[in-house]
C-alpha cells in the first residue's frame, strides 16, 4: 500500500518514527523503495550529488521534472515528494501554482516541498493546499538560501529560535502535510515537534523528530563532501573505485571476456 500524508499523521500519533531518504534516478529510487522507507524525497540536492553543481541553486524545473520521473519509475511503496527549485515559485502565487502543478502532472509525485515559512511562503502553501496539492515545508536551514544564510546551524539565539517556531507553527496553518526541520538545535527541533500536530522531519535536528531524512548519496559514502550530522552507512566510492579498477585490470590482461573455446 502506497504511504500517503495520512498514515505519516498516523505515524506521528504512534510515536512510529518516518524513514525518509532521497533519490535522484530509478536505480536508487528502486533500492531505497525496496528497503521500505516511508519517503522518498527526490530533492534540489541532486543538484550537487547527481549533477555536480556547487550549491543547489541552478537546478532547473526541466531537470528536477526529468529525475522525478525516473524515480516515480522505481517506486511503489513510499510518498515520493518532489522538490521546487529555487525562483521557480518564489516569484508570484501564478508562478508556485504552475510549478506544483507541472511536477503533479508531468511526474508521479504525490507531493511538493518548498522551503522557508516567512508568510509569503506560507501563503503561498495555504493556495497549493487548497487546490489540492500535498506540501511539505523546510524551515531552519534552507540551502536555496545559502548565500544569505551560510551552511550554517539556524535557531541558536532566543530571537532565531522564535522566528523557526513560527514558521514551522504558519506553515501548519497554511495546511503543510509534514515539515523538514534542517540543522537547528535539538531542544529546538524537539519544541516544534510538541507543538505541531504534523510530523516533523529533521536532517540535522537531534532525534526528537517524528522522522529523519539524510540524503542518499552521503547514506552511500557517494557525496564529495558531507554535512557534519550526516551518517555513512557505507563506503560505496571506495567499493566503486575498486570494481573498476578490477574490471580495467582484466580487460588489459584479456582475463575479462574469458576466451572462448575456437
Ligand atoms: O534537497 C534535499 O535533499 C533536501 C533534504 C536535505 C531535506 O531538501
Amino acid at each position: 500500500m502506497r504511504v500517503t500524508p495520512r498514515i505519516l499523521r498516523e505515524y506521528k500519533l504512534k510515536s512510529r518514527p518516518i524513514v525518509t531518504l532521497t533519490a535522484w534516478d530509478y536505480a536508487i529510487a528502486r533500492l531505497v523503495d525496496q528497503a521500505g522507507v516511508d519517503v522518498i524525497l527526490v530533492g534540489d540536492s541532486l543538484a550537487m550529488v547527481a549533477l555536480g553543481y556547487e550549491n543547489t541553486l541552478p537546478v532547473s524545473l526541466d531537470a528536477m521534472i526529468h529525475h522525478t520521473q525516473a524515480v516515480c519509475r522505481g517506486v511503489e511503496h513510499a510518498l515520493v515528494v518532489s522538490d521546487l527549485p529555487f525562483l521557480t515559485y518564489q516569484e508570484s502565487m501564478s508562478q508556485a501554482i504552475h510549478t506544483a502543478g507541472r511536477i503533479l502532472k508531468e511526474t508521479s509525485a504525490q507531493a511538493i516541498k518548498l522551503e522557508g515559512g516567512h508568510p509569503a511562503i506560507a501563503a503561498t502553501v495555504d493556495r497549493l493546499t487548497m487546490l489540492g496539492i500535498p506540501v511539505m515545508g523546510h524551515v531552519g536551514l534552507t540551502p536555496q538560501s545559502v548565500h544569505t544564510l551560510g551552511y550554517r546551524q539556524q535557531g541558536k539565539n532566543e530571537a532565531d529560535a522564535t522566528r523557526v517556531v513560527s514558521e514551522a507553527i504558519a506553515l501548519e496553518q497554511a495546511g503543510a502535510f509534514a515539515i523538514v526541520l534542517e540543522h537547528i538545535p535539538a531542544a529546538l527541533a524537539r519544541t516544534i515537534t510538541e507543538k505541531l500536530s504534523i510530523p516533523t522531519i529533521g536532517i540535522g535536528a537531534g532525534s526528537h523528530c517524528d522522522g529523519q531524512v539524510l540524503v542518499t548519496a552521503d547514506v552511500l559514502g557517494l557525496s564529495e563532501k558531507s554535512p557534519p550530522f550526516a551518517k555513512k552507512y557505507l563506503q560505496l566510492d571506495t567499493l566503486i573505485t575498486e570494481a573498476i579498477k578490477h574490471y580495467s585490470t582484466d580487460v588489459r590482461q584479456r582475463k575479462f571476456p574469458a576466451s572462448e573455446a575456437e
